[in-house]
């Protein structure tokens, strides 16, 4: 039996078609529409792309909103300025400065001088403290992505062995808080990181793989238990073009229940996140 296919796709514009209608209402009573800047530093390939489909997404969903385009030898300062400026502009609520940075830039000093309200990639230590809280206000857009892409699917979290393959910042640490928060996922939980000795066992525990290790191709059958629901969160370019994930798709999906694809699984999730968030940050900052 192969596993189901699970179409992010799909479900990613059913989210954006119900936000464009929330974001419709919210502009005929109050006014406007929320807006989401974007600042993109360089020209880093991969990043021009994701800073393009954002922006297709946002207009679509009706919403407003800038690019700012800085040369890639910008200094500190300057981009620390321009995020200022932003945070102190009523008319901006989202603020995302796109990732990774130019090396000569401390991106970690940039995520901290956003307004943690305007904070919609939920990378300030402010918003990554009340998700650990379990008390969560901007969550990050890949593993909230993952979480509704699951509750959709109407798969359950709650008593299941979840393990989380890699613990950055974007995903892998946001992603293990969620599954684990009371009333979000409450799943036992466990994270597999580079010094784990030997991650392929641990993940053979799991009801539930979230693979985020940034590796292509290396999460094969072996290690699935069979009937566990497989996201893989990786996208990687080969050399043919071709895109792929973390995960080997043909041999995981010969033992899984259900799987996401790369691409058209959790990526399409990631920008209608990020949508919502803005629009929850417009919402927040009429009150
Ligand atoms: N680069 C890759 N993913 C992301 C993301 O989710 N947010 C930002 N700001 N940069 C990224």
């Amino acid at each position: 039996m192969m596993a189901r296919v699970i179409d992010g796709k799909t479900h990613a514009a059913r989210e954006r078609a119900e936000l464009a209608q929330k974001v419709a209402t919210f502009r005929r009573v109050v006014g406007y529409a929320p807006r989401l800047d974007v600042v993109l530093v360089g020209d880093h390939p991969a990043s021009a792309v994701y800073v393009r489909n954002k922006e297709k997404a946002r207009e679509q969903a009706g919403m407003e909103g800038r690019v700012h385009r800085l040369p890639a030898e910008t200094a500190q300062h300057e981009l620390a300025a321009l995020v200022a400026d932003l945070n102190h502009d009523p008319n901006v609520h989202g603020i995302l400065v796109q990732l990774p940075l130019p090396a000569h830039l401390d991106a970690q000093a940039i995520l901290e001088a956003i307004d943690p309200r305007k904070d919609v990639d939920g990378f300030h230590p402010e918003n990554v403290g009340l998700l650990a809280l379990g008390r969560p206000r901007f969550v990050p857009c890949t593993p909230l992505g993952v979480m509704r892409l699951l509750k959709a699917e109407g798969i359950a979290t709650t008593g299941r062995e979840a393990v989380v393959l890699g613990r950055s910042a974007i995903v892998g640490l946001p992603m293990s808080l969620l599954l684990a928060a009371r009333g979000t996922g409450d799943a036992t939980t466990t994270i597999c990181h580079t010094a784990t000795p030997d991650p392929r066992a641990v993940a053979r525990r799991a009801d539930l793989l979230i693979v985020a290790m940034g590796r292509a191709e290396t999460v094969d059958a072996d290690w699935i238990k069979p009937g566990a629901v497989v996201i893989d969160v990786g996208i990687h370019k080969r050399d043919d073009g071709r895109l792929v994930g973390d995960v080997v798709f043909e041999s995981a999906a010969r033992v899984a229940t259900a799987i996401t694809p790369v691409p058209g699984g959790v990526g399409p999730m990631t920008i209608a996140m990020l949508l919502n968030n803005t629009y929850e940050a417009a919402r927040a900052a009429l009150a």
